[in-house]
């Protein structure tokens, strides 16, 4: 058994409707993709970019969902209505929403207990800020985090961590392979099903360190921001997926 390589576009706030073209245009690059390829747009363009997407193996999800099922909540999504829109996957605490909105552990736990509970795939984003790592910090905070949101899987659900060191995170700097390593080895370590989930590494990824961070034992995928606006970009990051059969442990 192995965990398919995942490549994951997050696109932020970004994009409009005349920017759909883009699954038509990655489309040669994931016919050959030996991975699962998933953009997750802004909500505006979710449901469009799904019936796009579809055609060419491509899935689409949410970058973010409130806990509940619905209610008043202006302004909210909510799990169930990404999936009504075509999600399959949703990010859950990014570290722009921890920042941002303050969002707590037991929000991002919430999160993706809502996201499980509607059927949808939540990707759990773990990572710590420089003065963290600069304090010797970064296993602690990663260990925390992961504690504090992840929640029990019951058999058949499916759920996705996401590595991003805040400090990596648009900036162009990327935490070295062994860092990147020693983390992932460390988050499967504290895993329910550390043999099926997939873990993913984002922060700078781009289609020059792709393959070497792709290549890692335990980097099952890349959660891919600003080089995921760029067709040719992200194309080369599918690209460089190494036809990785890792055996599990
Ligand atoms: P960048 O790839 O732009 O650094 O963004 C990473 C990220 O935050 C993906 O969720």
């Amino acid at each position: 058994m192995t965990r398919r390589t995942l490549i994951a576009g997050n696109w932020k706030m970004n994009g409009l409707a005349d920017g759909l073209g883009f699954f038509a245009e990655i489309a040669p690059a994931v016919a050959k993709a030996d991975a699962d390829v998933l953009v997750c747009p802004p909500a505006t363009l979710l449901r469009d970019a799904a019936r796009l997407a579809a055609p060419h193996g491509v899935r689409v999800g949410g970058q973010d969902c409130h806990a509940a099922t619905s209610g008043a909540h202006t302004g909210d999504i909510s799990a169930a209505m990404l999936r009504d829109a075509g999600a399959s996957h949703v990010i859950v605490g990014h570290s722009e929403r921890r920042a941002d909105h303050g969002e707590s552990d037991g929000d991002v736990l919430a999160k993706a207990e809502a996201a499980l509970a509607a059927g949808v795939t939540p990707i759990i984003c773990v990572g710590e800020t420089r003065e963290e790592r600069e304090a010797g910090q970064a296993a602690a905070v990663v260990a925390r985090q992961l504690a504090g949101s992840l929640p029990v899987v019951s058999p058949g659900m499916e759920l996705v961590i996401a590595y991003e060191p805040v400090w990596a995170i648009g900036t162009g700097l990327t935490a070295s392979v062994e860092d990147v390593a020693a983390m992932h080895d460390a988050i499967r370590d504290q895993l329910p099903e550390p043999l099926t989930t997939c873990i993913l590494y984002g922060g700078s990824v781009k289609p020059d360190n792709a393959a070497e961070l792709l290549a890692l034992a335990d980097v099952d995928g890349a959660l891919v921001g600003g080089a995921s606006l760029n067709p040719l970009d992200f194309m080369a990051i599918i690209k460089a997926v190494s036809r990785k059969s890792e055996p599990l442990r």
